[in-house]
């Protein structure tokens, strides 16, 4: 996958953990080299596997569970990093149902502008069906990241100050709720 989603979970843990947790965590993965680092902030891509045994080690040294740390990556990953990083894809979306209808064309998007990548940016599809307040999202990935998915989507609702609710319903079916933003 794209190095994007291991510096942001570095940065994460960097911001909110300190220096020292995250020496511990790269360590533990066989990460903690600075000449690697530097590979994957100049753009290589991070083996899924890696990203994996990363998460696993993130839970194990922070003492969290994964969905803890699933929870907590979406919320960077959509209040902090994809802002500062991508902000042509947060210019014209007016609230949090909107930027959920759109994510399948934004990921086709990341992913056709860098043909470099291709191999390893697969990105995740989102088929979304609107009823009413509801969203029902079919995620389609060959990763099986659905946590994150739900960690991110509550992410998107801390973002746009909306309360969400969401259930999951199998390993690639969720149901969304929004409620009224908090403005
Ligand atoms: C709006 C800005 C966003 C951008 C620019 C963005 C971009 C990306 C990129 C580049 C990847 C790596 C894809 C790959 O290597 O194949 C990724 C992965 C992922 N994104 Fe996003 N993303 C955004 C927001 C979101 C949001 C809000 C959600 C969910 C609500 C989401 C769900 C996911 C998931 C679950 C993955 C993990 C990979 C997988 O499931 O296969 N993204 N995203």
């Amino acid at each position: 996958m794209r190095s994007q989603i291991f510096l942001c979970l570095t940065e994460l843990i960097r911001e909110k953990f300190g220096k020292e947790k995250l020496d511990l965590i790269l360590d533990a993965s066989g990460l903690s080299d600075s000449k690697t680092y530097m590979r994957y902030f100049n753009g290589l891509d991070f083996s899924d596997e890696k990203f994996f045994d990363l998460v696993r080690n993130v839970c194990g040294i922070l003492n969290i569970t994964k969905d803890q740390a699933a929870e907590a990556f979406g919320e960077y990953w959509v209040c902090v990093y994809a802002p500062r990083e991508y902000p042509q894809y947060f210019k014209n979306i007016k609230n949090a149902e909107d930027l959920l209808l759109k994510l399948d064309s934004i990921h086709q998007d990341v992913t056709a502008n860098s043909p470099s990548h291709a191999e390893a940016a697969l990105p995740p599809r989102f088929d979304v069906q609107r009823d009413g307040n509801i969203l029902k999202v079919h995620y389609k990935s060959k990763r099986g990241m659905i946590d994150f998915y739900m960690g991110l989507v509550k992410g998107v609702g801390v973002y746009f100050s909306t309360p969400v609710e969401i259930q999951k319903i199998s390993e690639e079916e969720v149901v969304i709720r929004f409620g009224t933003p908090n403005t």
